[in-house]
């Protein structure tokens, strides 16, 4: 999940040291280790996830791993499959939360909502999307106790946005047929090279 930001260009440098420079949602990585994300039309998106069984260290690692790898490219929201992992795992930052939700469930939702919407796996692009204004999900933390969160507006936009990725559904799958046929199409064109 991306959020929209103005255009300007910044060059900043990370926490591990790493520089980026910042076309306002567009960041050209000129050297980030780490995890690699995914990106459409990678088929591992398309594959609903499995549910995480164990809660050990290794789980732990890798959730920092995937927070470093988000923040590295002004994500405010990423999915274990974006990153080629299949497992029901996914991390949300917004408004100075941090939020881990491992093998989530949709328990309520009210209202409805619409805002622009992005995604690290379609680098560049946004679209409005609709969806529910609140949402209440139960999800276990990286220790397997279950927790559940109440949230709204955007964070409650960046839940379902996440929760769709473990499903293997993207947020194209919301827009007209026109406009979805319009992406795909231009990101099958960066995948073989023939964009910009
Ligand atoms: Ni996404």
């Amino acid at each position: 999940m991306r959020e929209d930001t103005a255009k300007k260009t910044t060059t900043e440098k990370t926490p591990s040291g790493d520089e980026l420079k910042i076309e306002g949602s567009k960041i050209e990585e000129l050297k980030i280790e780490g995890l690699k994300i995914k990106v459409y039309p990678d088929p591992v998106l398309k594959i609903p996830a499995t549910p995480v069984e164990r809660f050990d260290a290794k789980l732990s690692s890798f959730v920092d791993e995937m927070h470093k790898a988000m923040l590295l490219r002004e994500g405010v929201g990423l999915a274990a499959p974006q990153v080629g992992v299949s497992k029901k795992i996914a991390i949300i930052t917004y408004d100075g939360v941090f939020y881990v939700l491992i093998n989530p469930r949709l328990l309520e939702r009210e209202g409805e909502q619409e805002g622009e919407e992005g995604c690290l796996s379609f680098p560049g692009i946004y679209a409005p999307v609709k969806r529910p204004a609140r949402v209440k999900v139960a999800a276990q933390d990286t220790g397997g106790i279950e927790r559940v969160y109440e949230v709204e507006g955007f964070t409650a936009r960046a839940f379902l946005h996440e929760m769709d990725h473990l499903e293997g559904k993207l947020f194209i799958e919301y827009l007209s047929t026109l406009k979805r046929g319009m992406i795909r199409k231009k990101m099958y064109k960066r995948a073989i090279g023939e964009d910009e």
